[in-house]
């Protein structure tokens, strides 16, 4: 009976309408690549924060299944799955915020510069259609290698004439969260305690850990120095070789996406004085982009801070960092604008 479909749709709308009302001010967030290894904890994690009304959950495969599995929780965002790309635009329209971990991730013996050839044409897709459907959306960035990723997302938006500097956000969160752990072990406190600003970029020496700054004040031996820079520089690769060909890291990483979403998301809501490090186009160096502490607040990144004083070890390992970094945005630029 078509009235009585219609009813029931009618009733539906309204209870979705009636929760999205009743809690606080929600914002509608889409995850792609949501099927993942990182999209699903990490669709879980995004259901269960209270400053989403609305999650749009979308990948090529399997979001059917994720999306009725997700929407069992009774927390207050309404999920929406999407399949394939043809339902990309209705997963992007409205959209605040758009988190993107879709793309392949390494196995033993890769660099993240070896994903460049599958994920930069992924990247590239999924920012057009941000231009087009949701072009004020904040993007939080997680598909490797960011280094070239978040170039090829400026690039895409330029030509779209829709780029923005301020709302595209290279993910480094997962560096900062295993500083602060790595840290913390040796320090003998707890990671919560512990903050370590992590600058440069999201790969092998561009990761470059300023302890001289972490909080609270400490001091470490050049032994110490050495050994947590090169465990947090080759975090990734700790995992990648513990899961011998099964992925990088992904439970983590959606811890971490999920801690910078909701920093972006309290950010968004007015929140004042939320910052947080991230890979953004910058003039802290002379790079187009780099990673640093940024200041979040209504309309994206609002300040960006400088490096702050940086000791000797530090300022050799800016030199190196910076070397590989020009290369990798030289090679994220290019591959837009050849
Ligand atoms: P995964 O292979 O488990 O999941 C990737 C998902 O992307 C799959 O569900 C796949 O179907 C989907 N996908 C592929 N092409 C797509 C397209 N055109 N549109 C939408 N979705 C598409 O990989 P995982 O472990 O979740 O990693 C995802 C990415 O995140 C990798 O590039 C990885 O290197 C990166 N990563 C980044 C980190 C960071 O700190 N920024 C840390 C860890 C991983």
């Amino acid at each position: 009976n078509p009235s009585n479909l219609q009813m029931e749709e009618n009733s539906g709308l309204s209870r979705v309408n009636c929760r999205a009302k009743g809690g606080s001010p929600g914002f509608k967030v889409a995850i792609l690549g949501a099927a993942g290894g990182i999209g699903q904890p990490l669709a879980m994690l995004m259901k269960m924060n209270p400053l989403v009304s609305v999650l749009h959950l979308y990948d090529v495969v399997n979001t059917p299944g994720v999306t009725a599995d997700i929407s069992h929780m009774d927390t207050g965002a309404v999920v929406r799955g999407f399949l394939g790309q043809q339902q990309l635009g209705d997963a992007l329209t409205g959209m605040d915020l758009v988190i993107i971990p879709a793309g392949v991730p390494r196995k033993p013996g890769m660099t993240r510069d070896d994903l460049f050839n599958i994920n930069a044409g992924i990247v590239r897709t999924l920012c057009e259609g941000i231009a087009k459907c949701c072009p004020k959306a904040i993007v939080n960035l997680i598909s490797n290698p960011v280094n070239s990723t978040v170039p090829i997302a400026a690039e895409v938006f330029k030509k779209a004439g829709s780029y923005d500097p301020r709302r595209l956000l290279g993910v480094t969160m997962l560096d900062v969260v295993r500083a602060n752990t790595f840290a913390a072990e040796v320090l003998g406190l707890d990671p919560r305690a512990v903050d370590v600003p992590v600058v440069g970029g999201h790969a092998g020496v561009t990761i470059l850990p300023l302890l001289s700054q972490a909080k609270p004040s400490c001091s470490f031996t050049p032994k110490e120095v050495d050994d947590l820079t090169d465990r947090i520089q080759n975090g990734g690769t700790e995992v990648v070789e513990a899961k011998a060909g099964a992925g990088s890291a992904t439970l983590s990483m959606a811890y971490a996406a999920v801690k910078f979403a909701d920093a972006c998301l309290r950010a968004l809501r007015g929140d004042a004085g939320v910052v947080e490090c991230a890979y953004v186009a910058s003039e802290v160096t002379e790079l187009p982009f780099f990673a640093s502490k940024v200041r979040i607040g209504r309309t994206g990144i609002e300040e960006i801070y400088a490096l702050g004083p940086l000791n000797e070890y530090e300022r050799v390992g800016l030199e190196k960092a910076k070397k590989e970094l020009a290369a990798s945005i030289q090679k994220g630029v290019a591959f837009v604008r050849k």
